[in-house]
């Protein structure tokens, strides 16, 4: 029995499971706040998904309207057939008339620089480059363009010129390496790389261009680089255009040419089990229809509100959340280029005061580093324009949830637990503020529209509390529509696992309530601050080392970043000589150079052998909990000689 008494307000919350009825300060001026006209719509819709979306097609401009609101040719779904739009003109020019002084954007950079930006001038910015891409590069409808930018707004202006003109755009994050960068210019076949000569992150210069030049020397074809330049000092190569050179004598308006509804708006690669990262193709009207109206839901959108989202426009919670959702809606936000404890560990609560901040979105392995980093770097600030709260990307766990709720909301800001993935385009199971309640770790219940259920290794619904995968069972307009180039590798991920139903490689349970708890992924990805890597990838960058015979890596559970990585690896020289301290180190930069810094292992496990079972399978349960530093459980008798997880350490 418990003795021991427990005083800590939040061990005790988390222990009753306590529900949180939305603040009643928040409810009384949310949009949507009453449940009973909520649960009808919720109801009807989980009914009949294609009538929701077709009522929330009307949010957006249609150029044509469509003729037919959803066609499924299984799995390949269509959304707002014939329907034609420009998704910038959709950002932009429909807004000009009401709110052409409105800020778009606030850009903040690490050195606390600021830049604003008002619809008006980010629309005549991207018609320059919209013009300058069409009539001096030929740029057109069916082409591709990467992008390879810090966070500035010239990265968006990219962006919705690339939407203005039809080009599909593939944002590679700028941590990544050249070789990731190459491998996604090349899968996607771009014709130009937008760029920026440095970026500037925890006080650090980086070379951005200095990664591009090296991953084109390998891409035929890629006719030109655009780089925007920062310091007036970088010199240009003969292939590489100077931005502002390259806009500054064409026209500030632009006449945007209306798209078919399921032209492909951007790719984004994301890790899966297997092989290279997948392209998730994403289409124009359906994903619009799809953040435009869950940016406006979730977010309890109001004109007045400055809207941040912290991640980086390389993810799909940037594409989605700082850039299409909120422009569509005509919301301001906040960007800021640097890192969110740099220079100190209060920056993101100054720039919340400094901007007014009403709503900030991010991510839990952040708010468990400000959690760590102590409350009196929050005490300095007001955080009195704070009204709502959000998470995403991983998990939250109940103690960063109440800290979130209780220090940085100060009990009054709803919080939105929002679960989704680069492939599904827009948020699927979330809170909607001024209606649930809530429970701390839980993302709550699906977004109308949105059928979601958990099933067991048959396909089977399974009832209250008991585990097994999450599926969506019918299509919704922001899903991805293909897999670029590779649609068999698309039925095969997200349609093999259960005939006719979405697979999201996430496992979850549903409560007596139906509230969805999300635990994680049930296949070889791993999610590390809330970043999507595969294990194989690692795996293949290791074993592209010549001093690597094989490798293993698994995800450790880790208390800041969710998981840690940690490789098992026999060497080719396991012999007296071999210095694991120096070769760890070696292969942890390899795999940073050969991915990205964000792949680097936190621990290098030297083995003479992989343990294998008797059909020559690597045991990666057995390596989990070895990682996790567990004592070796269950079934160990297929292996072919359990003795040989032999550790080689010096
Ligand atoms: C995980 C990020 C729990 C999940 C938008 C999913 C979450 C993967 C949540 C997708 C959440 C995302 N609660 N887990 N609120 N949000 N995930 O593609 O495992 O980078 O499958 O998209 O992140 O990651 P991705």
């Amino acid at each position: 029995m418990e003795t021991r008494r427990n005083n800590s307000a939040i061990e005790t919350v988390i222990k009753e499971s306590r529900v949180f009825s939305p603040p009643a300060t928040f409810v009384e001026k949310a949009n949507i706040n009453d449940p009973a006209k909520y649960q009808t719509i919720w109801e009807d819709s989980q009914k009949n998904p294609v009538h929701f979306w077709e009522s929330q097609a009307e949010l957006i401009d249609w150029s044509k309207k469509w003729t037919q609101a959803f066609q499924w040719n299984e799995p390949f779904p269509k959304w707002f057939l014939e329907g034609k739009l420009n998704v910038a003109q959709n950002c932009l020019d429909r807004h000009l008339e009401k709110k052409k002084n409105k800020i778009a954007y606030i850009w903040e950079g690490e050195d606390g620089v600021v830049k604003k930006l008002t619809f008006q001038e980010l629309y005549e910015e991207v018609c320059q480059l919209s013009n300058a891409l069409e009539s001096k590069l030929g740029l057109k409808a069916g082409d591709s363009a990467s992008i390879y930018m810090p966070l500035i707004p010239e990265a968006i202006i990219a962006m919705l010129a690339c939407a203005r003109i039809g080009v599909a755009h593939s944002i590679v994050f700028a941590g990544f390496s050249s070789h990731s960068l190459r491998d996604r210019i090349q899968d996607a076949d771009c014709k130009i790389v937008f760029t920026s000569d440095v970026g500037y992150r925890r006080g650090q210069v980086l070379e951005l261009n200095k990664t591009v030049r090296e991953a084109v020397s390998d891409c035929k074809t890629v006719k030109n680089v655009l780089v925007f330049k920062r310091n007036r000092h970088t010199d240009l190569q003969s292939n590489e255009l100077d931005w502002r050179e390259f806009v500054n004598d064409q026209p500030k308006t632009h006449k945007a040419q209306p798209f078919d509804s399921e032209h492909p708006l951007f790719y984004l690669y994301t890790s899966g089990t297997t092989g290279k990262p997948k392209g998730i193709v994403h289409s124009s009207g359906g994903y619009l229809v799809g953040v435009a109206t869950t940016a406006k839901w979730i977010f309890d959108l109001k004109e007045t509100d400055i809207f941040w989202c912290t991640a980086d426009i390389g993810w799909i919670t940037g594409h989605s959340y700082v850039v299409y959702g909120l422009l569509a809606n005509g919301i301001t936000s906040v960007i800021y280029e640097g890192a969110p404890m740099h220079p100190h560990a209060g920056r993101i609560w100054e720039i919340i005061d400094k901007h007014n901040v009403t709503t900030l979105y991010t991510a839990p392995t952040a708010i468990r580093a400000f959690m760590r980093a102590g409350d009196q770097h929050v005490e300095k600030y007001s955080l009195k324009s704070l009204r709502l709260l959000g998470s995403v990307g991983e998990p939250i766990n109940p103690e960063a949830w109440m800290w979130y709720y209780q220090m940085i909301g100060k009990a009054k800001c709803p919080i939105v637990d929002t679960w989704w993935q680069t492939e599904t385009g827009s948020i699927l199971i979330s809170p909607i503020p001024g209606i649930t309640p809530l429970k701390p770790g839980s993302a709550t219940k699906p977004f109308p529209g949105i059928v979601a259920d958990i099933v067991n290794e048959e396909g089977k619904s399974l009832g209250p509390n008991e585990g097994g995968y999450l599926v969506i069972r019918h299509p919704w307009p922001s899903m991805l529509r293909t897999i670029h180039k590779n649609p068999e590798r698309y039925k095969e991920s997200y349609w093999s696992k259960f005939k006719g139903l979405y697979f999201t490689g996430d496992g979850a349970h549903k409560d007596e309530n139906g509230y969805f708890w999300i635990k994680g992924r049930v296949d070889d990805v791993i999610n590390v601050s809330g970043h999507r890597l595969g294990t194989m990838e690692i795996e293949s960058a290791l074993v592209s080392h010549p001093r690597v015979a094989e490798a293993a890596v698994v995800g450790r559970p880790d208390e800041l970043k969710g998981q840690g990585i940690v490789a098992f690896v026999t060497p080719r020289d396991s012999g007296e000589t071999l210095d694991v301290k120096s070769l760890a180190q070696e292969l942890k930069n390899h795999v940073a150079n050969e991915i990205g810094s964000l792949a680097r292992p936190d621990e290098i496990k030297f083995t003479k052998t992989l343990p294998k079972t008797r059909s020559g399978k690597i045991m990666r349960r057995l390596l989990k909990d070895l990682a996790a530093g567990k004592e070796i459980s269950g079934d160990t008798t297929t292996l072919e000689n359990p003795s040989l997880v032999e550790l080689i350490e010096n």
